[in-house]
């Protein structure tokens, strides 16, 4: 069935007052993986990322920065949208809140929930922090070194006393537990579902959803002076870009409830909590899966502007190439754990990995048919043992893989792939086509259409991570475009022999190591 074959996935959309650091580039490339992935095994995909643009937080950095909001957000947007191009987001859509799609989308919802019951007006007395966004209990608060009231995040809060609105969350307690309980992986890491499970059982309350202390935010429909809370703005605009509030567009119809909503853990409880919360009082399904991935430090400490140790995306790309840089930083820790981010390691890896392992079993292979061979693809003969263990675990890759990326486990999926390249440099070491070129070209033909089809799946399995180096080593082994999907991936696909190859060049240089 086509809807079954759709995906959608989301990453969160990021505040235009931050300048895109690792941490943002971190979720975005993963989510471009797994669209890729999902594209690569036949799926139609539409991968959402955007900005969020409204709310306290980015009116007072406008007005620090003595502009006006909209123009302090186009200015902000652009630099993720940048970003985006940068790192080879292969995004279908890019949303900003401030669009008048979104505006129109955004006050449906709340008509919507409004019409359910659901909405009150009262007043707001209470702890809020703007670096969140959040309001928050004040049994959850702590003094910081200068006595301040602090949230668990580490964000002062301050007090809010105002007319507001609120949502009756404290009534979808319930239906939100039976949510989870119907639908176990509605929430992974499962660390991440029991943090959220024992928070609603400990009882929820209503949720102040509009602000009238500052005006930056969409109206709330017939109610002059107040303006909707940012993050029942924010959160709308995984709707907004399937076609909400027409749930009969075949946009709609297609690619609604979303597959993967991929946040970090900051953002739990408002993609896990709120968002289902909003979404059934509205009449509109659940999203069927919140992935929460870890925390980035670097060189062991926690990123701060105040410390100077941001790290910009742009730079690595620069110091590491691109290819190396979405690999690495999906590489380097286990999705879902936190992670650290040292220099050291990454150099090592992308060597490790990258040029020694795979770079160099497409470097020696084609160099040594282009020399030997006269740069045509020789013919296997019978296949032995050898072969055939290699053979099968290249076209195993596929499904291996399909199940780990299904479950976010990026890493795992990865695993299977670099236990191929490994393999694959075994068997070249222990074959030798080297000594068999004066002993037995045959076989030393052999082996090297062996290697070359091992090769040709695991560049098109290494696409969704590398997409330029994967094409080029395509290109190198001839494949033609549309052979470059897992439907390929078997002896259906196989290498033709007799064919000319274009001249080998390396895909991953060898990185300098970093002074100590
Ligand atoms: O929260 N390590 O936007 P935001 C890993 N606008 N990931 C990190 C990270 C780090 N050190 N720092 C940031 C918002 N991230 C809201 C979202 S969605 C409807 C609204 C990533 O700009 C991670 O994905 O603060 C985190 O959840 C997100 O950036 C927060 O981005
Ligand atoms: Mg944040």
């Amino acid at each position: 069935m086509a809807e079954d074959r759709a995906y959608y996935i989301t990453t969160p959309i990021y505040y235009v007052n931050d300048k895109p650091h690792i941490g943002h580039a971190y979720t975005t490339i993963a989510c471009d993986v797994i669209a890729r992935f999902m594209r690569l095994d036949g799926r139609k995909v539409f991968f959402l990322t955007g900005t969020d643009e409204h709310g306290q937080k980015v009116e007072k950095s406008a007005q620090a920065a003595g502009r006006q909001p909209l123009e302090f957000c186009d200015a902000g947007s652009a630099n993720f949208k940048e970003l985006a191009k940068a790192l080879n987001i292969s995004n279908d859509d890019f949303i900003r809140t401030t669009e008048p799609r979104h505006i129109k989308s955004s006050q449906a919802i709340w008509k919507a929930l409004e019409a359910n019951g659901d909405i009150y007006l009262g007043s707001y007395a209470g702890w809020y922090a703007v670096r969140d966004e959040a309001f928050y209990a004040e049994d959850e608060l702590t003094r910081n070194a200068d006595g301040k009231f602090v949230a668990p995040s580490g964000a002062i809060v301050e007090w809010v006393e105002e007319p507001s609105y609120f949502f009756r969350l404290s009534a979808w307690a319930d239906r939100l537990l039976q949510f989870y309980e119907a639908n176990p992986d509605c929430i992974l890491p499962p660390a991440r579902r029991n943090e959220v499970l024992s928070f609603v059982r400990g009882g929820l309350k209503d949720l102040s959803i509009s602000r009238t202390s500052f005006t930056w935010g969409v109206p709330v429909p017939d109610a002059p002076g107040h303006i909707m809370y940012v993050w029942l703005d924010a959160l709308t605009n995984y709707i907004t870009a399937v076609g909400y509030p027409d749930t009969n567009s075949e946009k709609f119809k297609t690619f609604w409830p979303a597959d993967l909503h991929m946040v970090g853990k900051d953002i739990l409880r408002f993609h896990t909590v709120y968002w289902p919360a909003f979404l059934m009082a509205a009449g509109v399904a659940p999203p069927k899966r919140v992935f929460a991935h870890g925390w980035w430090t670097v060189e062991g400490r926690k990123m701060s502007k105040t410390d100077g140790n941001v790290i910009d995306p742009h730079d690595l790309i620069g110091t590491y190439g691109l290819d190396q840089t979405r690999y690495v930083l999906l590489r380097e820790f286990p999705f879902g754990n936190d992670g650290d981010f040292s220099r050291k390691s990454v150099v090592n890896r992308i060597n490790g990995e990258l040029a020694n392992g795979f770079g160099n079993l497409g470097q020696r292979t084609l160099s040594f048919i282009n020399k030997n061979c006269g740069g045509v693809l020789p013919a296997p003969g019978a296949r032995t043992e050898a072969d055939a263990a290699l053979l099968d675990q290249a076209y195993a890759l596929p499904e291996k893989m399909r199940t780990e990326m299904g479950l976010q486990a990026i890493h795992q999926a990865l695993q299977h792939w670099i236990d191929v390249v490994n393999a694959a440099n075994r068997y070249i070491d222990a074959e030798a086509p080297w000594a068999l070129r004066k002993t037995d070209p045959a076989r030393m033909g052999s082996v090297l259409w062996v290697l070359a089809e091992a090769i040709r799946c695991l560049a098109i399995a290494a696409h969704p991570f590398v997409p330029d180096a994967a094409d080029k080593l395509l290109d190198q082994l001839a494949v033609a475009a549309a052979a470059r999907n897992f439907a390929a991936i078997g002896p259906q696909g196989a290498l033709q022999p007799g064919v000319a190859l274009p001249a080998p060049a390396g895909i991953f240089p060898r990185l300098q190591e970093p002074a100590a």
